[in-house]
């Protein structure tokens, strides 16, 4: 049963036919992604790598050669249409019942911001990048920032429901693990680190700001993202959970903050989702947002580890599932690339997000290709000198 996301004021509700749709999708995924994925690996060990070795006279070269071979296993294809349907599913099954309510979810919206204590600043002339723009990232219909009508929410509520439904509640009751999880990080390896101003980049609805923002209540907190449909939707969402965070419609390629103007900046799976000539701009971006001896740390999908079979997998959501710069972004040598925007390689650092701070270990949701637990999520950061 996919029932307990914590209430606020803008969650849409779902009448009785449509939350049995929605658990019904639910129960799928958690189907597939436990009973189904772990035949992936037993067809790989014991039919695709044995035929690749008797006809090359080697294992496969690289991951490439993997998935190649793979894409041609019917129950590997079985596997992949299934789970590319289940994830169409998900948001067809917050879509409807979100249409049908869209006038009273705007009336909400707009009750629950006048009562203020962060902020919304939108900018109509922004461009939404054509790596976010040309895609419905991961199938989302309409992706992060199309709005559909007059003060829409429609982006910011499908993700927060449907994100819900595609984790199976394992990113916990406010889909707030990814944020919690970095703040024990942080909390952890940093425990001087006292902020003034946090800035989460690529915030979408806020699901990690306000953790960040009730973590640390002496901070001012800012959300930046390119969707003006999820910020509408965050900023009535984070006062209803009784966090003020000032959210603001920008494209942190290039921000209009002043320079040296936040102690922490941090992002939770954006990276993933920009494209290769993009991050490095965002990455000097924060750089020079930075102030000195403030840290920067960007949560995402750990990078790549394994056999040839382990690396080839991730690239299932690659190719299939609208995230085309995952691959690029389990590639990328991120010292190298926060060295290169200006960070000084000696105080890099990176590792994973405690696991106890995480429901996962409850859950199936982020078993991979294969069906097994994946890795925590990966924490990539840098610190500057005092
Ligand atoms: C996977 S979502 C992030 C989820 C969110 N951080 C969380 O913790 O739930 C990626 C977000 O990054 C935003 N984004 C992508 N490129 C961006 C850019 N250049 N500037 C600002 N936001 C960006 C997208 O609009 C989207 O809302």
């Amino acid at each position: 049963m996919i029932r307990g996301q914590k209430h606020h004021a803008v969650l849409p509700t779902a009448t009785h036919d449509e939350a049995a749709r929605q658990d019904f999708v639910a129960g799928l995924r958690v189907h597939v992604m436990r009973d189904v994925s772990s035949g992936n690996r037993t067809l790989y060990d014991t039919k695709v790598l044995p035929r690749f070795e008797r006809t090359h006279g080697r294992a496969p070269a690289d991951r490439h050669e993997v998935r190649r071979e793979m894409n041609r296993e019917p129950y590997h294809q079985a596997w992949g249409a299934l789970l590319r349907t289940t994830q169409e599913m998900i948001w067809e099954s917050v879509g409807s019942p979100i249409e049908r309510q869209l006038d009273e979810l705007i009336a909400r919206n707009k009750a629950a911001r006048a009562r203020a204590g962060g902020s919304l600043r939108l900018d109509p002339a922004l461009v939404v990048p054509r790596y976010q723009a040309a895609t419905d990232i991961h199938v989302m219909p309409g992706s992060y920032h199309s709005d559909l009508c007059d003060d829409d929410l429609t982006a910011g509520a499908i993700y927060d429901k449907g994100l819900y439904i595609y984790a199976m509640g394992g990113l916990g009751d406010s889909n707030q693990d990814i944020g919690r999880g970095c703040i024990a990080y942080l909390k952890q390896h940093f425990p001087d680190l006292k902020p003034r101003r946090i800035l989460d980049v690529g915030c979408t609805v806020g699901h990690s700001t306000v953790p960040f923002a009730l973590a640390y209540p002496n901070a001012e907190v800012h959300g930046i993202d390119v969707g003006a449909a999820s910020l509408r939707y965050a900023h009535a969402r984070a006062e209803s959970l009784g966090a003020a965070v000032h959210f603001s419609q920008q494209n942190a390629e290039q921000t209009d903050f002043p320079d040296g103007h936040f102690d922490l900046i941090v992002s939770h799976v954006l990276m993933h989702e920009t494209s290769g000539d993009a991050l490095p701009r965002i990455i000097r971006e924060c750089r020079r947002l930075l102030a000195p001896g403030g840290i920067m740390t960007h949560c995402d999908v750990p990078q790549r580890e394994g056999d040839a079979f382990d690396l080839a997998i991730p690239d299932w959501d690659t190719y299939n599932n609208n995230e085309p710069f995952m691959g690029h972004m389990r590639d990328t040598d991120m010292r190298a690339l926060f060295t290169a925007c200006g960070f000084e390689s000696g105080r890099y650092f990176d590792g994973y997000v405690p696991n106890d701070t995480l429901n996962r270990d409850k859950k199936v949701a982020f078993r991979g290709g294969d069906g097994k637990k994946g890795k925590p999520w990966a924490v990539y950061g840098a610190r500057l000198a005092d």
